[in-house]
């Protein structure tokens, strides 16, 4: 039994949440323990929304995991993410068949090893026709690398006359985004107190609801993530249109 004191409708839920994981480290650190025992209560953490917005009937959901730019931290921590993220990605692998659980990689592979590249690609594979919540995960990814990406791919198309540049709209665009087949997020929460996208989403967030919280993310649990749910419901998103009464 959850202790909140709000209701939530469950008719008017986001039908995509992403959120940026922050606080791993700052946990571990009021802890006085290692930085990656952070990390791994954090997997933890991810495992409980996973399975919550499954519960929910949200459909999909972006986990922020490892940026483009985290390359730069000690390789002592790096090293021990990618452990870790091998471990829980072999771990959970039946429980995303069993549940229906479709899961997408998005970022720059090509920075990953050789090893954990073929274990995504088969993940995904496997799941690729579970429908039931889409779970996307964001590795060695960037925003910016992604508008790049795309403007470098339409660049060659046009270069070689296979697309005319007075066609490229949005809609052309977003087909050479990493989300091609993902709807921009509804929701976008932040734990640990840091209010930035960090580069995250930034081409897909134009319109979306942001929500911040102070709690680091191995302390973050159902009752926040209801909280955020809530406060999303009782946002009034305009899209730059006149609210209609
Ligand atoms: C988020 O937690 C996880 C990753 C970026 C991999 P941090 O590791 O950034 O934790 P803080 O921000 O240092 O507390
Ligand atoms: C963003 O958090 C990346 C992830 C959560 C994976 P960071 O901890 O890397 O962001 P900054 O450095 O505080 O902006
Ligand atoms: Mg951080």
């Amino acid at each position: 039994m959850s202790s909140c004191s709000f209701s939530l409708d469950f008719s008017k839920l986001p039908q995509h949440v992403a959120i940026i994981m922050d606080g791993n480290g700052r946990w571990a650190k009021k802890h006085g323990l290692p930085r990656i025992y952070g990390h791994k209560v954090g997997a933890e953490t991810a495992k409980k929304i996973i399975e919550k917005t499954y519960e929910l009937n949200i459909p999909y959901l972006t986990l922020f995991a490892f940026s483009k730019e985290n390359w730069g931290r000690p390789k002592e921590e790096v090293e021990g993410i990618w452990e870790l993220f091998r471990i829980y990605l072999q771990k959970e692998r039946p429980f995303l068949l069993e549940k229906g659980i479709r899961l997408k990689v998005i970022g720059d592979r090509k920075d990953l090893s050789e090893d954990l590249r073929n274990l995504i690609a088969e993940v995904e594979e496997e799941t690729k026709h579970n429908s039931r919540l889409n779970l996307c995960l964001a590795l060695s990814y960037g925003g910016r690398d992604e508008i790049l990406k795309a403007v470098k791919e339409i660049a060659q198309k046009a270069k070689q006359g296979l697309l005319d540049p007075e066609k490229i709209d949005e809609e052309v665009f977003r087909k050479h985004l990493y989300t091609q087949d993902i709807p921009d997020p509804d929701l976008l929460i932040r734990t640990s107190g840091e209010e930035r996208l960090s580069n995250f989403l930034l081409f897909q967030t134009a319109y979306t609801e942001l929500y911040f919280t102070p709690v680091y993310w191995p302390e973050f649990n159902e009752e926040e993530y209801l909280k955020a749910l809530y406060s999303y419901q009782q946002r009034e998103r305009r899209f730059g249109k006149v609210y209609e009464f």
